[in-house]
């Protein structure tokens, strides 16, 4: 049986690292194991977030500077983390999020070259203390991530950057990583989708205290 409060679990990696397919595993879990919880991504995750989404992503018009983007980020994450995240794990929600802040050091500043000194400053002002209680980060080789992701087809404009921004991307999760590796699980997400999920479930079973697998 469950033995924590509720988590909050987000999901890190370059496109096509195997987020999205690896999150319905990780639900499939939470539901076998009669866990309440919410599923949701940033950018976005509320109306107003997701409207900021839409803008961040469209790859047509004027160009965001990088400031703006970075700002645009966090104004988006002010409200998903202010009207939903907190407040379900407040009534003890568990909560499931595609990306998060570390995406934000990831993108914005190891893609971006932006001062990390910019992200922290935001970091407290948005979230004060709070930050996930695990990070899965699915670490991919950047060719084989965009070569899944682009076989999804339409990319956005973000995910339209060249190579060597995802290099710098895939290497700032990687600092992130190993610096911070009570929080972050990483995982090698090279390997196919279904051996990927046992490896996911061998690691948070055992630190969640489940015992009930789905299948
Ligand atoms: N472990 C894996 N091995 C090979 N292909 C995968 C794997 N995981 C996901 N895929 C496929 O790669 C594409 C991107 O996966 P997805 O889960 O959407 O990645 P992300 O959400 O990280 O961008 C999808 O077409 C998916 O079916
Ligand atoms: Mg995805």
């Amino acid at each position: 049986m469950r033995n924590h409060k509720a988590q909050f679990i987000t999901l890190e990696g370059v496109e096509g690292a195997g987020k999205s397919t690896q999150k319905d595993a990780l639900c499939q879990l939470l539901d076998a194991n009669g866990i309440p919880y919410i599923e949701t991504r940033e950018p976005g995750g509320t109306p107003y977030a997701e409207e900021i989404r839409a803008l961040l992503l469209n790859s047509s018009g004027e160009i965001p500077q990088a400031k703006t983007e970075l700002l645009l980020m966090f104004a988006a994450r002010a409200q998903h983390f202010e009207t939903k995240i907190l407040p379900a794990l407040e009534q003890d929600i568990w909560v499931v999020c595609d990306r998060f802040t570390d995406a934000t050091y990831a993108y914005q500043g190891g893609g971006r070259g932006l001062p990390r000194v910019w992200i922290q400053t935001l970091e407290k002002l948005v979230q004060g203390e709070r930050i996930p209680d695990v990070t899965l980060f699915f670490d991919v080789p950047v060719e084989v991530g965009l070569a899944r992701a682009g076989e999804r087809g339409n990319l956005d404009r973000i995910e339209s950057e060249d190579i060597e921004f995802f290099e710098r991307v895939r290497r700032m999760y990687q600092q992130i990583a190993a610096h911070d590796s009570e929080r972050v699980i990483t995982l090698d997400a090279t390997v196919d989708a279904l051996r990927l999920t046992e490896e996911m479930m061998n690691q948070l079973t055992g630190r969640w205290g489940l015992t009930c697998r789905p299948g």
